[in-house]
Formats: C-alpha cells, structure tokens, sequence
C-alpha cells in the first residue's frame, strides 16, 4: 500500500474495517467524484486490507470492464495526478459490480448478498448516488434482503426531494428502513475544508464574537458562483434550478453556520440544533416580498475565458423557464441579527468561480479623514471557500511613505495555498471518511432538511404566483442587472474581490 499522505502536518486517523455500496456507480457523480475519492484515501492509507467496495447500477457489465471505466474516468478527471499502474491494480483489489434495477422488487439481489456476506459485524455504508425517487424503492429493498445489520449506515445525496413534501416523503421511506444516527444525508459543501474553518474561525478567535452581530455587522454577502453551465447534467438541472439545486442545501447551511448561536461543544447534534434554529428564524419570502427580494435569471450565449459558450436552452436543447441564477435577500428574525440583511446569490455560467462569504461591518461613526485623503471603505472579512482558499480582514491603513495622509483599502491575508500544504482532500474524501466514523456533524438531520424546504417551498410558490419571469443575463457576466439592482435598493453593493 501507497502511503503518501495528502498534507505534510496532518495526522490521518486510522479507520476501522468497512464494506461500501456505491448504487449509481456508473454515474456521474460516482465517477467523477466518490471512487476517485476513495482512491484517494486508499493512497493514503485509509482503506483498509479486507475493505470492499462494490458498485452497483442497472448496466450488465462485467467486474474488469467497471475497473477499466472507473480507471479511464480518473484518468480523465484527474490529468495532473500521476499514479502507476501498480498503485491502480492494488486499488482495483478492493473493486466490485453487480449489475441491479434496485427498484424493482423482482430484482435478483444475491450477488450483492453474497459480496456482503462474510461479516454482519463490519461496517456497512450504501451510498445512493441515485436519483432521489429510488430512495425509498432502495431502503425498502435492503430491509427487505436484511442486509441492514446494527453498522449499516445509508448515506443520501442532495437533493432529498424537490420540496418539502416529497423530503418528507423520502425520509419516512428511509426511517422505515434505517434510525435516524444511521441515515448521513450529504451536503459536500460541509465537508469543504474553507467550511469547516468557519466554525473554528468564529468560536476559537475571542475576536469575532463581541462583533458578531447586528451592533456592528452590516450586512453579509454569500456568494457561490460557476463558470460550468448546467452542461451533461441539464436534465436533471431542469426539473430544479438553482433555487433547489445550489440554495436549498449548500447556501442554507453556510448560512447557518454564519448565523448559528455559539454551541455549547462541537458534538454533532449540539451544531445542528443551533443551525435549525436558524432555518426556524429565517423570515418567509411571501409573494408580496418576492419581487422586489428576489431575482431569477437564466444565462443565454456568452464567453467565458475567451471562448464562446452556448446559452441554457440550447443546451437543454428546447425552451425552459428554469432559473440558473438566483439572488435574493434574507433576514434571520432573532436577536442577534435583527435588520441586518444576508444576500444570497449563485449561478451557473458566471464570468468567474468563486465561493465566499463576506462579513461587512458598519462604517465608523465619525470619518476624521479630509475627503482628499480617499475613499474610507468599511472593514470586511472576506471567507474564500474556492478556489484560493483564505480568509482575509480589509482594512484601511495609512499609505506609508511621504506626501500627506493617503489611505489604502488593503487586506490582513490568510492564504491557504501559502500557509498550508499544497493539497487537502476533496469534501467527498472527508465525507466518505465520515460515514465510516459515524461522524454526524458533516450531515444533515432530518429536521434541518425540512425545515430548509419549508422556507424554499414559500419562495416556490411566491415564485409561482407571481409568475417570476426568469432575466436573461449573458453568459460570463455577474449575473442580469437585476441582481445588482436588488442590492443596490439598499444603497450596498455586491462585493468584487480587491
Ligand atoms: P447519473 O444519471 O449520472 O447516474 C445515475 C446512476 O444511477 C447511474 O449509475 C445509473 O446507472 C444508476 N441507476 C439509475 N436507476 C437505477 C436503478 N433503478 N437501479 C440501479 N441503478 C440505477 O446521476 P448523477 O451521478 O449525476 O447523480 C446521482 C445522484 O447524485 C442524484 O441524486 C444527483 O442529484 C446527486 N448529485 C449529483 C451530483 C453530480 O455532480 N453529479 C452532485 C450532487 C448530487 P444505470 O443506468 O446503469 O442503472
Ligand atoms: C452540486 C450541484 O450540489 O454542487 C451542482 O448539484 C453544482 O449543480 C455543485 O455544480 C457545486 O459544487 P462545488 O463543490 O463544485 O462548488
């Protein structure tokens, strides 16, 4: 075994011995993310000996065509990562397929049972990387083959439903099968290295907490923007949108985590019931708001980087009305952040990727600065989550040197790339290591799920009622000027990178 660790100062921690099932494995997301995950920590020595992992998906395909694809599709994800064909071949020892409709009842499931069959006292993952309407067909079917022994945990990719009808739907499904502290429904974006910092950020550093409020926060940005268009997935992109599909899941939880009470200690249900109890806070978006808080837009034919991209529909290859922006303003109704506004925003085919959070704090009281000195900026702290990952305080300081007072905007800068190793492990390594641990807090509980489709589902509706025409905005671009227009009402401004 290959035991290159990932960082130079981190300590891996040992693993017991696990079995997982990856349904969907010849899907996209299996692919191109969760097997290269796992090759990943098999290279750092986190998969041990007698670990099986078995993919499963309708194709009929044999054992050695499946460890071909997974092989070719890393190859092509993964260029830069140069990995001899010894390292693939020990990898590939840990590889399994079973070709199998999980929903049907029909279905034989015997080379499955089989594969699993050697100990009911292993731990035992199922990862559905499948459409979410299988959720509950594929629970039912483990319950009924009793292949969910005391360490069998499920994991459920996002999105769980497409409101908060249908999650509830599928969680009844699931809990017939699986309790609750077996049940990791993922959001990858809490695995992200930049995310999980957020909580150290604020609750280790006695800085941040006497001003984190609305005494002197301002407002709060969070934005998450693609340069991918909805691509090879618009299918599916297109019974979601960016409201479902970016803002339900990962933007709530950055919002929570933003907005969340100090918890008493970091065990995994003592940071949910303080996230909840900010989804409880966020203040409805009702038909009479959604117009003037809201935004929804749909790229059209642009450039990004110098080259030419196709416009949504013609992706879609038909006319949709399906938003691939979303903007919008929020307020969390409690104490602690009385008036001030969170403004949210993503979209697909953006001129540029970035992720961040940003905290902008109130501007002083009283400038004592003549005007020719320049422009006195507020204090804000920039969270970087991707890429260049970093937090960053900008601050204004004197312009050293002669010639008067002149000011300068400039940033106190954590950069990650500078400060850490070169390399940490992608969010799907750390949440694949997680379900193996039973480590909850990278997952959602029910409760959190639901109570963030409650708030969606008014947004939904206030969508629907109104009929919330979709802007266009060209692809490469920040967006239709909506957005800008619905922050700039607020007499604010949607924060660019210095
Ligand atoms: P794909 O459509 O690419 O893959 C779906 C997989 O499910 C295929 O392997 C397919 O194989 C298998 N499958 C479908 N029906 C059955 C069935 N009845 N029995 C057994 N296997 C079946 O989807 P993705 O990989 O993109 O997404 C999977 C899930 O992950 C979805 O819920 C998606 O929303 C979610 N997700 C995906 C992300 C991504 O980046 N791709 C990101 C976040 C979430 P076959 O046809 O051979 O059966
Ligand atoms: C997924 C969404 O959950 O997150 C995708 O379904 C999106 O549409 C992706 O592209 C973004 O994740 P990341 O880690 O690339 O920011």
């Amino acid at each position: 075994m290959n035991n290159t660790q990932t960082n130079t100062g981190s300590k891996l921690l040992p693993v017991e011995p696990f079995d997982i099932v990856v349904f969907g494995a010849t899907g996209d997301l299996a692919l191109r993310k969760l097997l290269p995950a796992l090759f990943h920590r098999w290279r750092d020595g986190q998969i041990p000996q007698d670990c099986k992992i078995i993919g499963a998906a309708r194709s009929a395909m044999s054992q050695a065509d499946f460890i071909a694809r997974v092989e070719e599709h890393y190859r092509t994800y993964f260029p830069e990562e140069k990995n001899g064909a010894d390292d693939w071949k020990a990898f590939s020892e840990h590889l399994h397929y079973c070709a199998l409709d999980v929903a049907s009842t029909d279905a034989d499931w015997s080379a499955l049972e089989t594969r699993l069959a050697d100990r009911d006292d292993k731990i035992r993952v199922f990862y559905l990387a499948l459409p979410p309407s299988l959720f509950g067909p594929v629970s039912a079917n483990i319950g009924a083959h009793k292949l969910n022994t005391p360490k069998a945990r499920i994991v459920l990719e996002k999105p769980i439903g497409h409101d908060l009808h249908s999650a509830r739907a599928i969680n009844d499904a699931v809990g017939r099968v699986f309790p609750e502290e077996s049940i990791f429904r993922i959001d990858h974006y809490l695995g992200k290295e930049t995310v999980q910092n957020l909580l150290i950020l604020r609750f280790t550093n006695s800085l941040f907490e006497p001003v984190w409020n609305s005494n002197v926060v301002d407002h709060v940005q969070i934005t998450v923007a693609e340069t991918v268009g909805a691509g090879e997935r618009a299918s599916y992109y297109d019974t979601s949108g960016a409201l479902r599909d970016m803002v339900q899941n990962h933007m709530l939880q950055l919002l929570c985590l933003v907005a969340m009470e100090p918890p008493n200690d970091f065990a995994a249900d003592t940071i949910r019931d303080e996230k909840i109890k900010v989804l409880r806070a966020l203040r409805p978006i009702t038909p009479k708001t959604a117009t003037r808080d809201t935004v929804r837009g749909q790229y059209r034919d642009g450039a990004i980087g110098g080259k030419a991209v196709p416009g949504y529909d013609d992706e879609l290859g038909r006319n949709s009305d399906t938003e691939t922006f979303t903007a919008l303003k929020a307020y969390v109704d409690n104490w602690r952040w009385s008036g001030v506004p969170f403004y949210l925003r993503t979209g697909k085919r953006m001129k540029e990727r970035r992720s961040e959070i940003m905290i902008q704090f109130k501007r002083v009281a009283h400038p004592l600065t003549a005007p020719e000195a320049g422009h006195l900026h507020p204090t804000r702290l920039v969270i970087r989550l991707q890429p260049d990952e970093g937090v960053k305080l900008l601050l204004m300081t004197k312009d050293p040197g002669p010639g008067g007072m002149r000011l300068r905007y400039v940033p106190l800068n954590l950069s990650y790339a500078d400060t850490f190793c070169a390399r940490y492990p992608d969010a799907y390594e750390r949440v694949l290591m997680a379900v193996v641990r039973n480590d909850l807090g990278l997952f959602m509980r029910r409760d959190e799920v639901e109570a963030a489709w409650g708030w969606i589902d008014g947004i939904l509706s206030a969508w629907n009622a109104d009929e919330m025409p979709c802007q266009s905005y060209a692809a490469g671009t920040d967006g239709p000027t909506q957005s800008a227009m619905l922050i700039d009402r607020d007499g604010r401004e949607w924060f660019d990178d210095l």
